[in-house]
């Protein structure tokens, strides 16, 4: 269904009330890590760490390549939430039930949500590695209504129709380019649209060409959910895509999408990317 159950608030308010009266810490910062990015949330310090499954209300991830865990901890001395796996669409749950953990977020005080993932590059200047930051996406489950926050609007998270022109907040935009510039990543950071699809099925070779004409720079199966779900409740969002695969854009090609590039490339590329956000982190409380 795609109707928003009228208990959600109530059920966010009793998985944020159960986790915050087992932590001494309250988290200002919650982080999402994408597939084979999950490394960021084993840096944290202090560590206090929950199994989805161990969390009342939670959903369950079914994903390889997802851990599937909630970490608590210090990251250069900011309290931070990290999910380490995250839900998507086509795991088959409704997307009001997967955007649950980031209202969680919200409950227990959290100012500032940092979203990543593993993203199909459909600008044909990207390369693989590539880490776009995103200031702007294309919802295209929302074109067909399906939106975290259809079904009736719950007044104590927020209004009923919220802007998303400034979905992906400037400042930090502004501050990821310059942590990036002095880290020495200019030559392999990005920003682009990054366009969401239900998936699991990648795009189709038309699929592709017709993202890429629209506008969209990045294509991927998750994150605008959560970032919409952010913005409604007033939490500020940065997120960044790491391009793991270019995607297929010509009859020619030989080239597959799969699953294992996309984990690999996050491999190689996550350690950067944990110094990155890291640093990032840290300068929060001067953007
Ligand atoms: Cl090529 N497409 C989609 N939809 N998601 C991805 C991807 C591609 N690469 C990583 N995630």
């Amino acid at each position: 269904s795609n109707a928003a159950p009228g208990y959600m608030y109530d059920e966010c308010k009793a998985t944020a009330d159960w986790l915050l009266s087992q932590l001494s810490m309250r988290p200002l910062v919650g982080i999402v890590c994408g597939s084979g990015l999950g490394g960021l949330a084993d840096s944290l310090k202090n560590q206090v760490v929950f199994k989805y499954s161990d969390i009342p209300n939670f959903p369950k991830s079914t994903v390889h390549g997802h851990a599937g865990r909630l970490v608590f901890g210090t990251l250069k001395g900011t309290s931070c939430v990290c999910m380490q796996g995250r839900f998507h669409l086509y795991e088959g749950y409704p997307v009001q039930k997967i955007t649950l953990p980031i209202r969680v977020f919200n409950l227990m005080g959290v100012e500032t949500v940092i979203l990543t993932n593993a993203a199909g590059g459909l600008n044909q200047d990207y390369r693989v590695g590539d880490v776009m930051i995103i200031k702007d996406h294309i919802n295209m489950p929302g074109f067909a209504g399906i939106n975290p926050l259809a079904g009736p609007n719950e007044d104590r998270f927020g209004v009923r129709f919220p802007c998303m022109s400034d979905a992906y907040n400037r400042k930090l935009v502004r501050l990821a380019h310059e942590v990036g510039a002095e880290l020495g990543f200019d030559e392999f950071l990005r920003e682009g649209v990054y366009c969401m699809l239900g998936g699991p099925s990648f795009e189709t070779i038309a699929e592709c060409r017709m993202l890429n004409k629209l506008g969209a720079d990045a294509v991927g199966m998750s994150t605008v959910h959560e970032v919409i779900v952010a913005r409604h409740c007033g939490m500020r969002v940065f997120a960044m895509s790491l391009i793991s695969n270019r995607s297929v854009m010509d009859y020619e090609s030989e080239e597959r999408a799969n699953h294992e590039e996309v984990l690999q490339t996050g491999d190689d590329r996550a350690k950067q990317l944990e110094v990155f956000v890291a640093t990032f982190v840290s300068r929060l409380g001067h953007a």
